[in-house]
């Protein structure tokens, strides 16, 4: 089948925390097995922000994917990569880049939200404005058709698919394109031949999207064709240009409601974290001096869960009786605070188990982590390679 790929990036900058397991990972890890899925380490990405401390990155790329892993990333299901270790991603960069008006990367929300942001850093450099760019080759280059983000991310996939739709429109003309997209329809044999030539008027004179999809399904489902009618015949349908460059689709993360330990989102930049692999004595500090409802200020107060950030976290990991519990015991002071953490305490422990167990077997022996990603890079590059291949052809790059 001519797979519908997703794929995803995460930057480097630091050990992954809770906030990333439920809000990212569980995710990747559920589409691994519905999809041939790429999750790749953005390192040229962290450098955008991070060109001055490029240390920060080293260190965290091989820590980031041993916590994929221990997430239960499963490497025999998916390609895990590095993006510096597929230059090609820097040459569809370059090339679309020529072609990338200005206006498009100075639009992006996070670009000036960014530099607000991070005012400590010097962001007004060519390669930070380009970040939306090179995100955009990241996903054009393996014809990803979904790329599961956090809303944040949303505008850089829409760019991506402006972007995709411009190369097409400037680079996917042809001499004789209906001639050869009529010949290559003949080759999807009888019956499905005249469906997809059906359905492309249905779509082309009446906007039937139904029909468009039903096309669409026939040449995914059409092993025998070559790369090229494919895209002539993806492009026929909806135009007379080939479709080099595939528009993908945002696959929006529900919204990770990771409560940190402070109440406020658990994010980095609020220190109020547990990392995925943190040690036990650790992550039990963090919980037993989490604030809880400053109306409890001796044993004997009453609370109310509603003001306090140690029931967030019971409603990420509690069952109902716990949860049940909880509230009788705050509410009438039945319980201490103490005493409410502690299962919570034990949850997170139990939850962090498997992680450790399967993060250990790549500490032990790091050659068998190098191995699997110089597999991965070595999959991402051929199917990179292919995609260049076509883009080169494409803009009259292929001179031999
Ligand atoms: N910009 C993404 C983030 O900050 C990381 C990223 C880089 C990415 N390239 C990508 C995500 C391609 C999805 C697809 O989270
Ligand atoms: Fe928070 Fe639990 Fe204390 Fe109530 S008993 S204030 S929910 S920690």
């Amino acid at each position: 089948m001519y797979s519908e790929r997703v794929l995803s990036g995460m930057r480097p900058t630091g050990a992954l925390h809770l906030g990333h397991y439920h809000g990212v990972l569980k995710n990747w890890i559920r589409l691994q097995s519905e999809y041939p899925c790429f999750f790749f380490v953005a390192d040229w990405h962290a450098l955008t922000t991070h060109y001055e401390s490029p240390e920060v990155i080293q260190n965290s790329v091989w820590e980031m994917v041993i916590d994929w892993l221990a997430a239960g990333v499963d490497p025999t299901q998916s390609t895990l990569f590095i993006q510096s270790k597929v230059p090609e991603h820097a040459e569809l960069f370059l090339l679309l880049s020529m072609g990338t008006p200005l206006g498009w990367l100075e639009r992006v929300p996070t670009y000036k939200d960014q530099i607000e942001k991070l005012r400590e850093k010097d962001l007004q450099t060519y390669g930070f404005l380009g970040y939306p760019l090179l995100q955009a080759a990241d996903i054009l280059i393996y014809r990803a058709q979904h790329v599961p983000v956090g809303e944040d991310q949303i505008p850089h996939v829409e760019m991506t698919r402006e972007v995709a739709r411009r190369f097409n429109y400037l680079y996917g003309r042809e001499a004789g394109f209906e001639e050869k997209a009529i010949e290559a329809a003949k080759k999807l044999g009888g019956k499905r031949t005249k469906l997809y030539l059906e359905a492309r008027i249905a779509f082309q004179e009446r906007g039937d999207e139904e029909a468009l999809e039903q096309a669409q399904a026939i040449l995914h489902e059409a092993q025998s064709l070559s790369m090229g009618d494919r895209e002539r015949l993806f492009g026929y349908l909806e135009g007379a240009r080939k479709i080099i460059l595939l528009e993908p689709q945002a696959l929006l993360t529900q919204a990770s409601k990771m409560p940190g330990l402070d109440g406020q989102k658990m994010s980095k930049s609020y220190g109020n974290t547990i990392s995925l692999r943190e040690d036990a004595q650790s992550i039990s500090k963090k919980i037993k001096t989490m604030p809880t409802d400053p109306a409890r200020v001796r044993r004997t107060d009453v609370g109310d869960p509603k003001n306090c950030p140690v029931w967030e976290l019971h409603v990420v990991y509690s069952d109902q009786t716990t949860q049940d519990w909880v509230r009788q015991g705050c509410t009438t002071a039945g319980i201490g605070c103490l005493e409410c953490k502690e299962p919570l305490i034990q949850s997170i422990l139990k939850e962090q188990q498997p992680m450790l167990e399967r993060a250990q077997k790549y500490l032990d022996d790091p050659s068998l982590l190098r191995a699997l990603i110089a597999d991965g890079c070595d999959k991402a590059r051929k199917t990179a390679q292919e995609t260049m291949r076509d883009v080169r052809e494409a803009m009259g790059l292929d001179y031999s």
